[in-house]
């Protein structure tokens, strides 16, 4: 590193093209250890792509690609598989996804590079209460599911964790605090996604924290795609002989994190390529904040919440149902060598995250803004700034981006009690209460199906709180019956 009294005229001069000379405006100022800090933050990012990237989504609003009448509804696998004229074989795709996990071709893979903001929560959003009554962390929530399906497939299943650079440090001290969750740490990986920086929003200026850190935030859940390869994941699962990828997101308890059906279809059904997946569940309504499956341009896509048209989003069928229905839950399944075709066949130029170490151009997931409050350091004033309204842009890629790029994409429709629970804000909608909610309504199903009563009140709500742990039972058919209460009382609280 360097300990110069003027900054690397290299360095210089890559900033002064970029237009974001700024960012070294304090140097001289600056402690050596300040300085190499910095430099090696400016040798993460990729300044020759900013100034196009900045016009675009800074400054810039993106045009939007596809016109809304070339989209329509995407097909899904029904979860009723016996619909006359849509039904499918069902137990086929069962054992043939048991298949794979005895074949040990199938690893998990969990995004948590976010933190518990939203939730008031501080610390990895992973660490979060997720268990209905117990309290269970997020992470154990999921690992839990991993626990069973190695002790029901007799194999390892490695799980693949992506942290961020806010929380990975957090993240592998919580998993060393809590006994790896009951899993073996050897089958554990954890690695970051990368970041990018975050931007002046009237001038497309980089945000400063301090005068020798650059303001950023991490690049998006599609940031994994490019992580998952940087990190040597791929070439760690390549080695174990993984074949497909299990994705969910830390937010939902309820995902079924290993799911045989699911990875029969993605890898096996005629219309699949393999390479990448999706789960669907019917919208509860118009305005529900989920990405919708649609096919444009002959491709499945996910069109974002905030990208599909009033119009579009409201449009009904005959039937009343809505035209768009197909929400999505964030759950994938990712193909190995899609993955790794993504990241070294050059398609069209990198994203502005970090470069890639071996030296490919890597392919391009289109970038999102989001505009935030972003706390700065004002270079000119010398004092930091706490904005009131936002001021900053930040730039995403969403790992659902990377659908289209498949040659052929699937999606299966499951159902909302049975796996999507999300956490996502203290109260109201996707809450820890209504998440408790969900967990239970799914425990008293399974419960009422092997003969349990449980209480409900004349709307059908229940009346008690549940909580069934994966390891005990995945579904009602693995509930032990003899060890069961015959009845669960109202206001009882029941931990399986
Ligand atoms: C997301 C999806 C939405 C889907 C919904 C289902 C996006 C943009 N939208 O909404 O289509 O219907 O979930 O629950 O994703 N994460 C990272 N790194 C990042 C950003 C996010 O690991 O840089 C992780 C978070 O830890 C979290 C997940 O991705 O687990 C979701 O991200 P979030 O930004 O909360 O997406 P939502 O708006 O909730």
């Amino acid at each position: 590193m360097s300990h110069a009294v003027t900054a690397p005229s290299d360095v210089v001069s890559r900033l002064e093209k970029a237009g974001q000379a700024h960012v070294l405006s304090h140097w001289d100022r600056l402690k050596a250890a300040d300085r190499a800090a910095l430099l090696e933050q400016v040798a993460g990012i990729d300044w020759d792509s900013l100034p196009e990237l900045i016009r675009t989504y800074v400054t810039g609003k993106p045009a939007v690609e596809i016109s809304p009448e070339d989209i329509e509804p995407a097909p899904y696998f029904p979860k009723d598989h016996t619909i006359p004229g849509r039904g499918w074989n069902k137990s086929k795709y069962e054992v043939m996804g048991e298949d794979l996990l005895r074949q040990g071709k199938v690893a998990a893979f969990t995004v948590a590079g976010g933190q518990g903001t939203r939730l008031g929560f501080d610390g990895p959003k992973g660490a979060y209460p997720g268990g209905g009554i117990t309290g269970k962390p997020l992470f154990a929530c999921l690992a839990d599911w991993i626990v069973a399906a190695q002790k029901r497939y007799g194999r390892t299943i490695p799980w693949y964790v992506m942290t961020s650079p806010i929380n990975h440090a957090a993240t592998v001290e919580f998993f060393k605090q809590n006994d790896y969750c009951g899993l073996n740490p050897r089958d554990i990986m954890f690695f970051s996604q990368g970041v990018m920086p975050s931007f002046d929003m009237a001038s497309g200026r980089v945000l400063m924290n301090a005068p020798h850190e650059i303001a950023t935030n991490p690049d998006g859940h599609g940031g994994s795609l490019r992580a998952l390869w940087n990190s040597g994941a791929i070439n760690d699962m390549r080695a174990r002989g993984v074949e497909h990828i299990s994705y969910v997101q830390i937010d939902n308890p309820l995902a079924r994190v290993i799911d045989p059906v699911f990875i029969g279809l993605h890898a096996f059904a005629p219309d699949s390529s393999g390479e990448m997946s999706s789960k669907m569940v019917a919208k509860t309504d118009p305005g529900e904040k989920v990405g919708v499956f649609a096919k444009a341009q002959g491709k499945v896509r996910v069109l974002e919440y905030s990208d599909l048209p009033k119009h579009l989003a409201e449009a009904r069928n005959a039937d009343h149902t809505l035209k768009f229905n197909a929400g999505s839950i964030a759950i994938h399944m990712i193909g190995v060598e899609f993955v790794a075709r993504l990241n070294s066949d050059g398609r069209g130029g990198s994203g502005a995250g970090a470069s890639d170490p071996e030296g490919r151009a890597g392919f391009r997931l289109p970038f999102h803004r989001a505009e935030k409050k972003v706390p700065f350091f004002d270079l000119s004033s010398g004092q930091p700034v706490n904005p009131a309204k936002p001021n900053a842009v930040k730039l995403e890629t969403f790992v659902f981006d990377a659908v289209p790029m498949c040659r052929s994409s699937i999606v299966y429709e499951t159902d909302r009690i049975d796996e999507f629970a999300p956490i996502k804000n203290a109260e109201g909608t996707d809450s820890p209460e209504t998440c408790r909610r969900i967990q239970t309504e799914r425990a008293a199903r399974w419960l009422e199906r092997v003969g349990v009563k449980v209480p409900r009140d004349e709307r059908g709500e229940c009346q008690c709180t549940i909580e069934i742990s994966p390891v005990t039972a995945m579904g009602a058919e693995d509930l032990d019956t003899a060890r069961l209460p015959k009845r669960i009382e109202p206001g009882q609280s029941v931990v399986l």
